[in-house]
């Protein structure tokens, strides 16, 4: 008797030798895993998505449709990348280069790509924080943050639950506390990530 696999693949996705795939997670149509590729539990990899060799995805990821995701980028727990958002690893791309240098990407714990968003390699994208739909991501988004636009610019930070934080309940030096009027968490971020905000927002208006 065969041994029940605890993960689900399509028929038609192709998932290379020496691929680790944790229980529960599920893989769609035409997705391409490459060899040496660890994926965690209950991961949602949707059709067409393609997963370079040696990449690390956490656990609860969810990877919309169209997705590629180059060796190099890290999705920690609970990632979602929305369809078609777009990672890089080269920042001097030449189809002739031989001595190409890989620059890593580091998508950290409950963060949320935005659709068609296009991540230039090299930066961290903090916990929770929120990448709009579009945006052009040249620098690090700092836990909590919502970047928009292009290049993307720091405009605001969203609650765990995703919502955009809108109401400031307390601010010392080190921390400004925020309420959800959606879900009611107090969420702390850092003053100096504020201060940033701050200017980055006045530079769009
Ligand atoms: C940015 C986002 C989180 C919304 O935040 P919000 O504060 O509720 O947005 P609002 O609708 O109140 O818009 C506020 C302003 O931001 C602008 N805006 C909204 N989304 C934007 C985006 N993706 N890029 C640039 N500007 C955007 C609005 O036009 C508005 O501008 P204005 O003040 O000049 O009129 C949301 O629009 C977004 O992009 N979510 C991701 C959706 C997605 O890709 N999902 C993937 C799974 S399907
Ligand atoms: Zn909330």
């Amino acid at each position: 008797m065969g041994e029940k696999k605890s993960f689900y693949v399509h028929p038609t996705a192709v998932v290379e030798e020496g691929v680790q795939i944790g229980e529960g997670t599920r893989i769609w149509h035409f997705a391409h895993v490459r060899k040496g590729a660890v994926i965690g539990k209950n991961c949602n990899i949707g059709k067409d998505v393609y997963i370079d060799a040696d990449v690390k995805i956490g656990d609860g990821v969810k990877i919309q449709n169209g997705v590629s995701v180059y060796r190099g980028v890290t999705l920690e727990d609970k990632v979602f990348v929305g369809p078609y958002a777009v990672f890089t690893n080269d920042l001097y791309p030449r189809a002739f280069s031989k001595d190409w240098e890989l620059v890593p990407t580091l998508v950290k714990e409950g963060a949320s790509i935005g659709a068609n968003a296009t991540i230039v390699c090299g930066v961290t994208i903090g916990r929770y924080s929120m990448v709009a739909a579009g945006a052009v991501v040249t620098k690090d988004v700092p836990d909590y943050g919502l970047v928009l636009g292009n290049p993307a610019r720091l405009v605001g930070f969203v609650c765990y639950c995703g919502r955009p934080l809108r109401k400031i309940t307390d601010m010392d030096d080190v921390f400004v506390k925020y309420i959800c009027k959606h879900c009611g968490r107090e969420i702390k971020v850092k003053r100096k990530d504020y201060e940033r905000m701050l200017k980055e927002s006045r530079r769009l208006s």
